[in-house]
């Protein structure tokens, strides 16, 4: 999951439950793997584990599966068909343990604990599933409402509010965001179960704030749009940036949050975070080459891969000759369905006071358009 700078660390959260039955949810990241082990043994004591639930097969999860084999030999693992298929793919060279293979729905009785399995395909891997602690009400969710956010704290009040959901929205936008169909139907049940606790794989656990999770989780899952404007470029020589500044006044000026990102000044997940959520984008670049310049293509590629739905676009930039570069944004905006709000705007060479004031009123003018805000 290292798609984007770990600007807030990651945590790899595995949980035990010691019942009559001992129950390990999922293992961590091979980079921990000696703590990882040295816990569990301590948490366990002399006891010896009975069960270790897989919730997700994808190696941040499941990469030290072989070396708590090695400590505990007779646990039996608990599993969907989809990650025992990848089980034994992963750990070909690996004694194979006893298996139980739940369907979904299926409970496991630890005693005072029963757990529950429900089926998330493709949130985000096909194996997905989460455990449902009835008597704690405790969802163990894995990767869903997670955030890479690493503390010495464990809980969302302790950390802080503002930070966790961000970097939730934030993990949503640049890992979730494909699956988005997928997520809604989590994102519903999980409205309706009796949840004191998300107990996440990744960052921390949701136990002052479910209300807030599950309100951001209803937005992202129902791609709920602001009145949030972004937008980004790159430029040789000043004159595209000089248009992305008079959008961005235009769009203001209509009473819309607007972002500015030079692409070289910021990730692409910092920006498509804020782009999940906006109404408008506007791209762009300057001819380079019979072509667009290389930080763009390779932001279109992001964006076109995490697939955001219902933009308004604006495409825009400016050449020397040529002046292929708008067209190339456009076709690659129109590719993921997005509405063009404006016109491509191409300038030739530098764009004049004049133009640049055009620009911006007619940007502002669409906008006002767009929110009922135009008055005349
Ligand atoms: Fe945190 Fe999809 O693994």
């Amino acid at each position: 999951e290292n798609v984007y700078p770990l600007t807030n660390g990651v945590s790899y959260n595995s949980y035990v439950i010691m019942d009559k039955k001992t129950c390990l949810l999922d293992t961590v990241d091979e980079s921990i793997c000696n703590t990882f082990i040295k816990k569990v043994s301590e948490v366990l004591g002399l006891r010896k584990l009975d069960y270790l639930v897989i919730n997700h097969m994808e190696p941040d999860h499941s990469a030290t599966i072989s070396n708590l084999l090695q400590k505990y030999p007779d646990v039996t693992i608990i599993c969907n068909d989809k990650i025992l298929a990848m089980f034994k793919n992963y750990f070909e060279d690996v004694a194979m343990p006893y298996v139980q293979v739940i369907k979904e729905g299926e409970v496991l009785d630890l005693g005072e604990h029963k757990l529950t399995f429900v089926f998330t395909p493709m949130v985000h891997w096909p194996d997905n599933m989460v455990t449902y602690s009835e008597e704690d009400k405790i969802l163990f969710s894995n990767d869903i409402y997670g955030q890479h956010l690493a503390s010495s704290k464990r809980f969302d009040s302790e950390v802080g509010l503002e930070i966790s959901l961000q970097e939730a929205k934030k993990y949503y936008a640049n890992i979730v965001l494909p699956y988005t169909k997928q997520a809604y139907k989590i994102a519903s049940l999980a409205k309706n179960l009796d949840i004191e606790m998300i107990a996440t794989s990744h960052g921390v656990i949701w136990r002052d704030h479910i209300p807030e999770i599950l309100d951001l989780y209803d937005n992202m899952t129902t791609s709920a749009k602001q009145d949030k404007a972004v937008v980004v470029y790159d430029t040789m020589w000043g004159s595209t940036a000089k248009i992305a500044k008079a959008i961005s006044e235009g769009f203001a000026e209509a009473g819309v949050t607007v972002s500015l990102f030079n692409i070289n000044d910021t990730h692409a997940s910092d920006i498509i975070t804020q782009v999940m959520e906006s109404k408008y984008l506007a791209i762009g670049s300057p001819t380079f080459n019979n072509n667009i310049l290389p930080e763009i293509a390779s932001f279109l590629c992001y964006l076109k891969g995490l697939a955001p739905v219902g933009l308004k676009y604006i495409s825009f930039g400016s050449y020397g000759w040529g002046g292929q570069s708008v067209q190339i944004i456009k076709d690659e905006l129109e590719a993921l369905k997005f509405e063009e709000l404006l016109p491509a705007i191409k300038q030739l060479y530098f764009p004049t006071n004049d133009n640049l004031q055009l620009i911006k009123q007619t940007a502002g003018y669409r906008l006002q358009k767009q929110t009922g805000r135009y008055k005349t």
